[in-house]
């Protein structure tokens, strides 16, 4: 690379000096990276086209993976001047805990399809750069594990199996694991209709090559970790069944919120699962509005779905969100790069929504409200 490809990569992205220089010593060309979709051109160069398409990939003609990208394009910034914003803090309370940013990482299945490092990088990049991390129920590595590699203060998301004594194990592990926040998958009765996957995941979990760690000898042979019989009632069972908070993620609609909202859960993740269960859900951000209406901040709501921005974070927390969660963006990194690269991901997304608060005029999570925001 010339010195002034050197100086090209990071131009705009708003990571420090220092900091470049650490990740250009890597023996990966990062002359191209600015922003998260080069990091998502590169991993599918590095990571192969087999898991490429099953981390994009979506249900059906993949409407609803472009609606929740698309829709944020709809959403204009109203920016106000004039404000010392010299110092911007990213910080919110969530959950009894203080996070020094809002954005959290979604819950994302076999990660060590895109990278060796799988679940533990990312768990080590997110406690290195300061976000907050749900682990799949379906990780490679087991909850336990991910835990004591990193170190992370982990949250965990459940999918219960039709077996409940499973589910309590399950549970069990999330918890001895430390983790406070139980995050349960709503829209996954049943996996959606996903045709770009492939079958290569399938054949390395059967073969041995991939685990799925938290269900290794706990799930009997041919059993489901999805319950499609699975009601509101399972919100009481959990309660009954565990210390840990009760998230609902996958809620699209305001009766849904009520409906959590009577059953006393502690938050919900507006969400269709990346596009990757009903085709043709609305963009989560069109779902927003409604449910953080109905909530009328009860309880925090997050949402993910296509933030791909800096910009993407700002919209969605004026128009109520209390979080943003991401999925495909970090998985990009760290089929790029691994760890680090999950933390390049990180780094980018946070420097674009300083750099986005600033030229907004805003100083703290707090102050973007919906007055920054208009819908054509
Ligand atoms: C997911 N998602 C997901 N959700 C969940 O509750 N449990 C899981 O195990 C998974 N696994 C998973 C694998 C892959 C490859 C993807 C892309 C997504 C959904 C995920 O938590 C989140 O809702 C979406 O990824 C958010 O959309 P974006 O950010 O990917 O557009």
């Amino acid at each position: 690379m010339s010195s002034i490809a050197l100086s090209l990569p990071f131009a705009g992205c708003g990571i420090s000096n220092s900091r470049k220089n650490e990740l250009l010593k890597s023996d990966t060309d990062l002359s191209t990276v600015k922003n998260v979709f080069d990091l998502e051109k590169l991993s599918g160069e590095v990571m192969g086209k087999d898991a490429l398409n099953y981390l994009n990939g979506g249900a059906d003609d993949l409407r609803t993976v472009r609606a929740n990208y698309d829709a944020y394009g709809k959403i204009q910034i109203r920016a106000r001047r004039l404000i010392d914003v010299t110092t911007v803090s990213t910080k919110i309370e969530l959950f009894g805990k203080t996070l020094d940013n809002p954005i959290i990482l979604s819950p994302v299945g076999f990660q060590a399809f895109f990278h060796s490092d799988g679940e533990i990088g990312t768990a080590k990049a997110a406690e290195k750069k300061d976000h907050q991390m749900i682990v799949s129920s379906v990780s490679n590595f087991a909850i336990e594990d991910i835990a004591s590699e990193s170190k992370a203060d982990l949250w965990f998301q459940l999918y219960p199996s039709t077996d409940r004594e499973v589910t309590k194990l399950l549970l069990a592990k999330a918890e001895a694991a430390g983790c406070k926040i139980c995050f349960l998958t709503v829209d996954t009765p049943v996996v959606g209709n996903r045709e770009t996957h492939g079958t290569t995941l399938l054949e390395m979990i059967k073969s041995g090559e991939l685990e799925m760690g938290n269900f290794k000898d706990i799930l009997p042979e041919g059993m489901s970790f999805t319950d499609p019989s699975m009601t509101w009632d399972m919100v009481d069972w959990l309660r009954a069944n565990t210390k840990m908070k009760i998230v609902l993620k996958g809620i699209v609609t305001s009766e849904d919120a009520r409906m959590a909202k009577e059953r006393g859960v502690d938050g919900i993740v507006v969400s269709n699962h990346g596009g990757r269960q009903l085709e043709s859900n609305r963009a989560t951000i069109d779902c927003l509005p409604e449910i953080v209406n109905e909530i009328n901040g009860e309880f925090p709501v997050l949402i993910d779905g296509g933030i791909r921005r800096g910009t993407d974070v700002f919209k969605a927390l004026a128009l109520g969100a209390t979080a943003v969660c991401i999925g495909r963006p970090f998985c990009w990194g760290l089929g790029a790069l691994g760890q680090p690269g999950v933390e390049l991901t990180l780094e980018i997304l946070k420097a674009e929504l300083i750099r986005d608060m600033q030229l907004a005029g805003t100083t703290s999570i707090d102050k973007i409200t919906r007055e920054f925001v208009t819908t054509k």
